[in-house]
């Protein structure tokens, strides 16, 4: 009898055990499909507002794409970055990766009050920001994909995380792929990601010491570069230039070719084709388009699984700028 009653109990505490892991595995995990009954209407609602800010300025789908990463690679894909600085609470915008160098909130913010006129309080912001950086990529060219979806907001953020997690432009391959392993992102992820820079604009301040100071660069190419980013520091240093000089507003492989001619802007750029173990990647890109966009969109669906917040951790915030009340 005691046996008996010993063995139930220990039956039950292990079918507990058993559930709890169960739903700890399946809330953990995102889906293409998790709005598919409480917010079908999500994607065009993103989208809308993405072609319309796009077609406004082409630079702002590279922006939300760089919101993406920035926000992914500290404390996951959690809306971190999103948060605004108040009096009592220290965000992820001042970091030094950050400041006077992210944009596109007010794209956020555009797109959370047209999600939430279709479902109100369904969305979370890092969902948003997930499908806004998918549809900036294939309105200016690049390849589709479906994204998984699920996540929930953070009610944190980290500042040093963002100062310690995102490379700097001046990092050599041994650190880019460093930092980008300590998130679960193989050498080929970040080379293939790297390739985000096919669009955007980078400040004379980030790519400075590269034009002037590195030999790995194309005399030419310095030359033009140092004629709108002056070599003293503090003058010019938000002089903008495109980080794929042959097409900026195209998703594409260019960027890999201009690598190839040593003419990447950044120093980080360059180290991915530089004698390297990356060099094969490099090349193999500039031939195949279509293998470049594949491993993107791996590497972006891999970068969209950093350690999401599902089931009830965090929250839907109302806005995307700062924690519920
Ligand atoms: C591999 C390491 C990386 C480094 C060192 C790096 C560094 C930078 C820097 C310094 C800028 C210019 C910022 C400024 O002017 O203030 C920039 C811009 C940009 N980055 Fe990266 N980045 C990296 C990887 C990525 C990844 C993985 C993505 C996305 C998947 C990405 C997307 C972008 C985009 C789209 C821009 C242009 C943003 C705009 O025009 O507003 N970068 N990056
Ligand atoms: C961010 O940039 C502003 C303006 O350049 C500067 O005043 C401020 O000190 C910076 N913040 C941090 C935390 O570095
Ligand atoms: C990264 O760079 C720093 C210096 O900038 C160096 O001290 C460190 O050892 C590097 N780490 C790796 C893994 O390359
Ligand atoms: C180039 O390197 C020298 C010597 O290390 C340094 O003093 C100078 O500030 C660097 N110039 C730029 C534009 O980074």
């Amino acid at each position: 009898m005691a046996w008996a009653s010993g063995a139930v109990r220990r039956s039950s505490i292990i079918t507990v055990i058993f559930l709890l892991t169960l739903t700890g595995v399946s809330s953990a995990k995102l889906s293409t499909s998790f709005y598919s009954k409480s917010c079908p209407g999500v994607y065009d609602a993103v989208k809308l507002v993405m072609k319309a800010a796009i077609a406004k300025e082409k630079r702002m789908g590279a922006s939300i794409l760089r919101l993406f990463f920035h926000d992914c690679f500290v404390q996951g894909c959690d809306a971190s970055l999103l948060l605004d600085d108040t009096p009592s609470f220290k965000g992820e915008k001042t970091a030094a990766p950050n400041n006077g160098s992210v944009r596109g909130f007010e794209v956020i913010d555009a797109i959370k009050s047209a999600v939430d006129k279709v479902c109100p309080g369904v969305v979370s912001c890092a969902d948003i920001l997930a499908i806004a950086a998918r549809d900036g990529v294939v309105i200016l060219g690049g390849p589709n994909w479906d994204v998984k979806v699920g996540r929930r907001d953070s009610t944190t953020a980290s500042f040093n995380g963002a100062n310690n997690n995102i490379p700097p432009p001046t990092s050599g391959l041994a650190n880019l792929t460093s930092l980008f392993a300590a998130q679960g992102l193989s050498q080929k992820d970040m080379v293939a990601l790297s390739g985000a820079h096919t669009i955007g604009l980078a400040r004379c301040t980030t790519f400075r010491a590269h034009i002037y100071n590195d030999t790995d660069i194309d005399a030419a190419f310095a030359w033009t570069r140092q004629c709108d980013c002056p070599r003293k520091s503090g003058s010019g240093d938000n002089n903008l230039a495109p980080l794929d000089l042959l097409t900026p507003t195209i998703f594409g492989n260019d960027y890999y070719q201009n690598l190839v001619w040593k003419k990447g802007l950044l120093h980080s750029d360059q180290e991915l084709f530089n004698g390297g173990a990356t060099d094969a990647q490099v090349l193999w890109y500039v031939i195949s388009q279509s293998s470049f966009f594949a491993d993107f969109v791996t590497g972006m669906i891999k970068m969209g699984d950093i350690t999401p917040l599902t089931g009830s951790s965090g929250q839907i915030r109302k806005n995307c700028r700062q924690v519920n009340n």
